[in-house]
């Protein structure tokens, strides 16, 4: 029986959980006829997978929306059906909401339904639209197949997803929400996930989750595992290089996993720990449960177990509250830290969270000012940071084709982009790299590999 294929344009924002689940989401369709595309104008259905965390996330998918029915319509006219499905935060948070709002909409779909998506679009087939954004019952990990099915090439490094969902409530998140209670993936199928990336080629995962290091999954002998002793478990696998995992909160960085940062050679040197602000009053006021002095001295911990930690960050400018002094305490801060990388955002106020009532909110203007101090300054110390790699040799995974033929482009263990002239057979190997440019976005260096394509005079400058 010959089946008809059907296309399906997935449209990503948010983190990196959005990206794994798109992935995840096309790896479903392709067993009920969707292949995917990445040209919204020829697709059956466009998948627009949201994110809620600021009002500019939520609004661009509306103003999205307003695009994809002109595509729609024109479809209709020539007689064809194109559906229109938002998935993600924004979807867990407005609902029905959404198709009030943008009747264009199809389908609704919560992060935890992902599994039902097929039942949901013949429900969109025979209903005209469906809304699916309870929380199940059932684990939808259970229910999606293998990874990779939509995505056939090479992956050399992969995003896996352990943990999901945040039972923190600072004051200013909707991600507790949208994304429900923390709940661990168990670790046999975590670890079936990992081989099956590992078999087809995956030579770096990074494990995701909203509170990453809160992470508690059942493990085979029945207790509970923390991430380190995940860690430890898919060090052990064959093949798998390089281990990362994102994102951490400070309050849940345990002796074991300081620990591991030491003793597993796999775990790269660096950390995403958002610390949002510098301010012990703002802190509290953020319900982060942490002082500033606590995130320093872990800090420290952190460097005495691994000197070469390159460290990363998330801050909030002009969060409810928030005086001029707060905020120089949150530059001191970033001062003594000194970050390899940072995003930085302005306080928004996202409606249901305790911070969107409280009635000191900044003045944008003001916001504006700290963010530019604050984004100056992180700029510098990253700029600092790469300067320091000039003319170093380090392990290099070659992820893809780079910007300029005859490039690829990889990662650096210390997560910086790095040009190198090398064939595209050398996509999916660590090979030595030594530093020779350091460019705005990007290292470029020359691969000391024998049989590597030597750099052409000037390619690589
Ligand atoms: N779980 C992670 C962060 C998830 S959201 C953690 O606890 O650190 C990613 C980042 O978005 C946050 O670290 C924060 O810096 C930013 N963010 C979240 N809500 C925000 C809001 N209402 N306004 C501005 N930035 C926000
Ligand atoms: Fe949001 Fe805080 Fe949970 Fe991070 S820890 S996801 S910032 S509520
Ligand atoms: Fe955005 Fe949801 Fe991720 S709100 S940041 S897509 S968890």
């Amino acid at each position: 029986m010959s089946e008809v294929k059907k296309s399906v344009f997935i449209k990503t924002y948010g983190c990196q959980m959005n990206v794994y689940d798109s992935d995840r989401m096309a790896d479903i369709l392709v067993d009920h006829g969707y292949l995917r595309t990445d040209n919204a104008e020829g697709a059956d259905l466009v998948l627009l997978n949201t994110c809620h965390i600021r009002e500019k996330a939520a609004e661009k998918v509306y103003s999205e929306v307003g695009r994809l029915r002109a595509i729609k319509d024109r479809a209709a006219n020539r007689g064809r059906s194109v559906k229109i499905a938002v998935a993600g935060c924004v979807a867990q948070a407005e609902g029905e909401e959404i198709i009030s709002r943008a009747p264009a909409v199809d389908a609704v779909i919560g992060p935890q339904s992902y599994h039902r998506l097929p039942q949901i679009l013949d429900r969109v087939s025979r209903d005209g639209h469906a809304v699916e954004t309870e929380f199940p019952s059932e684990d939808k990990f259970d229910y999606m197949p293998a990874p990779g099915r939509a995505m056939p090439g090479l992956q050399p490094s992969a995003f896996l997803t352990v943990q999901e969902g945040c039972d923190k409530f600072c004051t200013f998140c909707v991600v507790p929400y949208t994304r429900g209670a923390e709940v661990s993936r168990p670790v046999e199928q975590i670890l079936a996930e990992a081989r099956t990336l590992v078999a087809r080629g995956t030579r770096e995962i990074m494990l995701l989750g909203q509170n990453v290091n809160a992470f508690h999954g059942v493990g085979p002998d029945g207790k509970d595992w923390s991430l380190a002793r995940l860690l430890c478990a898919l060090a052990e696998l064959d093949g798998l290089e390089r281990l990362r995992y994102t994102t951490s909160h400070p309050r849940d960085m345990r002796d074991d996993l300081i620990s591991a940062h030491k003793d597993l050679p796999q775990l790269m040197p660096y950390l995403h720990l958002p610390v949002q602000s510098g301010s012990d009053a703002v802190l509290k006021a953020m319900n982060r449960r942490h002082s500033r002095d606590d995130y320093l001295r872990l800090i420290d911990r952190l460097r005495a177990a691994r000197p070469d930690l390159a460290l990363s960050g998330d801050f909030i400018v002009g969060f409810p509250g928030e005086t001029d002094e707060h905020f120089d305490d949150t530059m001191a801060l970033v001062n003594t830290v000194g970050y390899a990388q940072a995003y930085s955002f302005k306080y928004s106020a996202r409606p249901g969270t305790p911070a969107a009532d409280a009635t000191d909110q900044v003045d944008d203007a003001v916001k504006s000012q700290r963010l530019a101090r604050l984004q100056a300054l992180l700029s510098k110390q990253q700029a600092d940071f790469n300067g320091q790699m000039m003319g170093r040799t380090m392990d290099v995974l070659l992820e893809k084709p780079g910007r300029r033929p005859g490039q690829l482009t990889g990662r650096s263990p210390w997560l910086q982009a790095v040009q190198v002239n090398a064939p595209r057979t050398a996509i999916g190997e660590i090979v030595p790299v030594t530093i020779k440019k350091i460019g705005r976005n990007s290292l470029f260096g020359e691969t000391a590999l024998p049989d590597a394509i030597r750099e052409e005079s000037g390619a690589a400058a």
